[in-house]
Order: structure tokens, then sequence, then C-alpha cells
């Protein structure tokens, strides 16, 4: 049984990437040369019944959330240690403009993602575990429907939700309205949904590459926290999704995973964290892209979509671009949001009066109810900071 939502086609930003495993997007039948067979889910019987070894190899790793925000994923578990009637949902409608590292893992081993979300139930105590699947990813679902009816779920179900497109249903609390066949409107926090989650139960959400990352640990070791995918687009040779350390630089992504820049660009630019996570200008591309790294520069890495700009990119027309894009994405449910979009995606469309931009985004930041709202000024606000020479 699926779930039906509302939304639209997300806006391309950069250039569309592959990742360097992945599937056409339009394959027609799942693809028969991945043998999921051999997947034996050893490591979730290994732990079964183990919650504390569990949470001390996720904190001995430091594992954090992967899908933008950075919690520590034990501290979100330990949040369950009372709790009755616990729901895991897996979110896996990946939005951010820039991210495809979701769907990479999905369709690169599907079993290594669920065998991390039975690890978690079991963990919380959950017998029921949603995924929440973007539906432009069709081949995924399609490999879903044929792998998860052969998995020992251990007495679980599996409920497998298709979203409809709309960027803000991946907004936890969104998701979970959603997931509930309503609007996808986010929530006031507090409650967070570990309090009051979907139909009022205790609620896991966790991104598909932190589950990934879960089973990568406690099969691999604490060593396999301290990496993971970064999703390379825009500008440059080899775009795709690439396993790499937390601290690596956007230099060395460039240079080691994309092959460089493409013929006749130079480096300009890169968003670390898709549209979300602001703009960084090409001469702050040495510093480490871990969590809390990029802060003090006004930037966020969140989903680690790293998308490079070039010379033939002028930052007035990719902020509009950006800005027209949270417009359009924004639920509209509160004022600062709302208006704030539109007004700046139109300033930036005729005058931008940059203080008055600066005090509405400001005000935006402080006062929208959820992350679209206090994120979309990041793009606009960096970009004034380190390229005011394109707004003139
Ligand atoms: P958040 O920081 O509000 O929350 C992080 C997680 O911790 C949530 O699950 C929240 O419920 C939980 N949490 C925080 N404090 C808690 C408490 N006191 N008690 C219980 N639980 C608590 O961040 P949010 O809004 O969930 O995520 C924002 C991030 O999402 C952004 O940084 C952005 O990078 C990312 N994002 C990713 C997208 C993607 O496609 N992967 C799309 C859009 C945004
Ligand atoms: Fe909706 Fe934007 Fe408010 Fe979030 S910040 S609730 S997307 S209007």
């Amino acid at each position: 049984m699926f779930g039906v939502g509302k939304g639209a086609p997300v806006p391309c930003v950069g250039r569309c990437a592959e990742a360097p495993v992945s599937l056409p997007r339009a394959q027609k039948s799942p693809p028969d040369y991945i043998d999921y067979a051999a997947y034996d889910y050893t490591t979730y019987r290994q732990y079964k019944g183990q919650s504390d070894q569990v949470l001390h190899a996720l904190e001995a790793a430091n594992l954090r959330g992967l899908g933008g925000a950075g919690f520590k994923v034990a501290d979100k578990w330990r949040f369950f240690d009372k709790a009755t009637n616990a729901v895991l949902v897996i979110n896996a409608d990946e939005g951010e403009p820039g991210t495809f590292k979701d769907r990479h893992c999905l369709e690169r081993n599907p079993h290594k993602v669920i065998e991390g979300a039975l690890i978690a139930a079991d963990v919380i105590n959950a017998k029921d575990i949603y995924i929440y699947l973007r539906d432009e990813y069709a081949d995924i679902r399609q490999i879903l429907q044929i792998e998860l009816p052969k998995i020992d779920t251990d007495g679980r179900v599996i409920h497998l939700r298709r979203g409809a497109g709309a960027y803000i249903c991946g907004e936890e609390t969104a998701l979970l309205e959603s997931l509930e066949g309503k609007r996808g409107l986010p929530r006031i926090k507090p409650p967070y949904p570990a309090q009051q989650g979907l139909f009022g139960r205790p609620t896991l959400i966790n991104n598909v590459e932190t589950l990934w990352r879960v089973q990568d640990i406690l099969q691999n070791g604490i060593e396999a926290g301290s990496k993971r995918f970064y999703s390379l687009s825009g500008r440059i040779q080899k775009p795709g999704v690439y396993e790499a350390p937390l601290t690596i630089t956007a230099q060395e992504l460039i240079t080691h995973y994309g092959g460089g820049l493409l013929d006749g660009h130079k480096f300009k630019a890169y968003l670390p964290g898709g549209a979300s996570g602001g703009i960084l200008p090409a001469y702050l591309a040495n510093l480490p892209l871990g969590f809390g790294q990029l802060e003090q520069y006004g930037c966020f890495i969140g989903s680690a979509a790293v998308i490079v700009l070039s010379d033939h990119d002028n930052m007035k027309t990719v902020c509009t671009n950006l800005l027209d894009f949270f417009n359009h994405e924004s639920c509209g449910q509160c004022t600062p949001c709302r208006v704030g979009c539109d007004k700046l995606s139109n300033m930036l469309r005729h005058t931008l009066d940059t203080d008055l931009a600066q005090e509405l985004c400001a005000v935006m930041r402080d006062s929208s109810i959820c992350g679209l709202g206090q994120a979309a000024p990041n793009p606009l606000l960096s970009a004034l900071t380190y390229f005011a020479e394109d707004f003139t």
C-alpha cells in the first residue's frame, strides 16, 4: 500500500550527475547484475539484543546523522530508552539539490540499509519500520518491492511509502504528516518525533546513509564512521558519489575524485551542502568538510552535496536559481518563509537592496518554523560576503 503526496519537480542546480555505479534513471526492470542474494544479515543477528554494545560502538565512531543535521546518532537512539510502541522511519526522501548519495546506497545495496534499520529497530524496540521513498526513485521502488519480501524481519513489518516530489516532505515532521495522509506541513518542535511522532507514537527518523553507516560500523569497526558519501557535481570532469573521509577538503574531492574542472573552466566557488549550505569561494576550498568546520564561514556541510561552480557562473544568477527553488518549495505555512523567499527572489530579479535583504534574511533565520525557511538565506548571505562584485 502506498501513500500519496503532492509536489513539484526539483530544479537542477549545476550539471546533473550520475553515481559511478548507479543505474539509468528510467530503467524499467530491476537490475539483475547486482547480487543482493549474497547478503546474509549476520551483523543484525550478532548484535540482536545487544543495545548497549551497539550504542557504545556508534558513540566510539562518533556517528552523526548524515541526512544533513549531524545530530549524534547514539544520543538520538537513547531518547527511546523507556519508549513503548516506537516506530522507525527511514527518510529516503532525498531532495536537497545536488544530493544523490542515498539513491546510491539503496541501489548499491538496499539490504545493508535495511540491516542498519533492523539494528535500530531492535535497539528502540520498534515493531514497525516505514520507508518514505522519494517518488522520483522509481527504480529503487522496484528493487525494494522485490527485495523486501525476501527479508526475515524478525516479526517486524516494513511499510514502503512513496513521496511525490515535494522537497518539504524530507523535513522530518512534514514527512510524518505526509505518512499520516495529510498535507506535508512541518510541525512545530518540540515535541520532537522521539516524543510524539507518527500517529502520536515515539518515532525515530534516520536518513538512509545513516543506517548504512550503522551497519558498516558494526560490521567493519569504528573507522567506518570516519567516512561518508559525497555527492559531487557541477563544473567537473567526473561527477558522482564518492566515499571519502569526513575531513577531506573540496579541493581534494575535485582533484582526486572529480578529475578536475571541465576544460575551459576556472574554479570559482563551491556549495558544500547543496542549496541550504551556502556558497564558499575557491580560495576556501582547503577547509576540512567535517561537521562544524564551515559554520564560521557562514556555511555548513549538511548532506555533503558538493556543487562546483566556475568562472562561467555568476553568483547572482546562482542565488536567483536557489531562491526560486526555496520559494517554489516553501509550504507557505509561516510568513517569514512564505513572504521572505518570494521577496528575496523578486529582489534578486530586480534591484537588490543588500541592507534590506540582510535584514529580511535575519528575520527568516530567526523566526521560520523549519529548516527550509531558516536555511533559505544561506546562499545569498554567503554569496554577498564572498562575491559582492557579482551583485553590482
Ligand atoms: P535538527 O537539528 O532540528 O534535528 C536533527 C534531529 O535531531 C531530528 O531528528 C530531531 O528530531 C532530533 N532532535 C534534535 N533535538 C532533539 C531533542 N531535544 N529531543 C529529541 N530529538 C531531538 O535538524 P533537521 O531540521 O531535522 O534537519 C535539517 C538538516 O537537514 C539541514 O542541515 C539540511 O542539511 C538537511 N536537509 C537534507 C536534505 C536531504 O535531501 N538529505 C533535504 C533538506 C535538508
Ligand atoms: Fe513551511 Fe517555510 Fe515555514 Fe518551513 S519555514 S514551515 S517550509 S513556510
